[in-house]
């Protein structure tokens, strides 16, 4: 069995070492322009050429949860297209919109600049109960965020396409469950996958239907935030802040006005970082599956987007 690799901004060789050492029984190689026709793909944000010259792919494994980059390219419609299902990144979402909803809650922001100015003066904090929590997205990312949010003890709603019933959400679901999810949250997390439907889903009429005072975090993919909507609802002061880690335009250039803006948090796409121990045996054990026939978790429908 043949599998080739074509992972941008990646580092090959740890890869193509542990892949190799997971899979003894396939031929593994850095993907060239000109190879031959390979079994499998270990992809992420690979060429349209690397496409159009491997038309007899089984299965390619996206490494990264979103699909976005994937679906933008022309794929033979016999590749199976198969992506990371948490594969050690749910834990690091977790951590990262807690960090970021509880630094804005607590106000550890002040104070640090209290700090800074050796003062010492205590902040007041809302009841917990007026912080709610939305959680677009509750597959496999959003539910374990929404788990680790909940165990914190603020009121969390998650917002699906199809209903959902997870323990300790108010779920709604669907385009006629939006504005009552919007209406019901202070605080907006998004764990969407990007498709034609969510595309710009965040925007100033999204953001002005959250609760006043509303803070946003954005882990999902930047496409999904209209940038300048933000930037006049901070004005207007319709929302508190924002904690961003993706962007219409990745890497944030060096003049975009997010950067010095004193009520938005930036870290550079780093939300859910791939593990790449988890990542291999994910792949290895799922490549096995296909192979004996079997179906996996993380199929991407091609129709839906995701
Ligand atoms: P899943 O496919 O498991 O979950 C997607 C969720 O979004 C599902 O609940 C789905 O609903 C919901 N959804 C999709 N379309 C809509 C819609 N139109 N309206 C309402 N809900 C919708 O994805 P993951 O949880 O694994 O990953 C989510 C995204 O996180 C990825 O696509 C990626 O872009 C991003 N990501 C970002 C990282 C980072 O470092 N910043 C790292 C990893 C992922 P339903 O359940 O009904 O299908
Ligand atoms: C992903 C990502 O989709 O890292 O996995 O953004």
């Amino acid at each position: 069995m043949d599998i080739t690799f074509c992972c941008a901004d990646t580092q090959a060789q740890p890869w193509l070492h542990d892949l190799r050492a997971a899979l003894p029984e396939a031929r593994i190689t850095l993907w060239q322009p000109g190879d031959a026709p390979a079994d499998y793909a270990v992809v992420w944000q690979p060429p349209q050429a690397f496409f159009t010259e491997q038309p007899a792919l089984r299965a390619a494994f996206n490494l990264g949860a979103g699909v976005d980059a994937l679906l933008r390219l022309q794929i033979a419609p016999a590749t199976r297209l198969v992506r990371l299902d948490d594969a050690g990144m749910a834990v690091q979402m977790a951590e990262y919109v807690c960090h970021a909803l509880v630094r804005h809650y607590r106000q550890f922001a002040g104070y640090e600049d209290s700090q800074r100015q050796r003062q010492w003066q205590e902040r007041d904090i809302a009841p917990r109960s007026e912080m709610p929590v939305g959680i677009m997205g509750l597959g496999v990312l959003g539910q374990r965020v929404a788990q680790a949010v909940a165990q914190f003890e603020f009121p969390v709603n998650g917002w699906s396409r199809s209903a959902k019933s997870v323990p300790g959400v108010r779920c709604f679901s669907g385009a006629q469950g939006f504005h009552a999810f919007l209406a019901a949250s202070r605080v907006l997390v998004s764990l969407l996958p990007t498709t034609a439907e969510t595309r710009n889903l965040i925007n100033r009429d999204t953001l002005s239907r959250l609760q006043p005072g509303a803070y946003v975090i954005n882990i999902a993919r930047g496409a999904q935030l209209v940038e300048v909507d933000l930037l006049a609802l901070l004005d207007s002061g319709h929302v508190a802040g924002a904690a961003l880690d993706v962007f219409q335009s990745e890497p944030l250039a060096p003049e975009h006005p997010f950067w010095l803006h004193p009520r938005i948090t930036i870290t550079p796409h780093i939300a859910g970082l791939t593990v790449r121990s988890e990542a291999v045996a994910q792949i290895a054990g799922k490549l096995r599956a296909l192979e004996r026939g079997e179906s996996v978790a993380g199929m991407v429908d091609r129709v839906r987007g995701y």
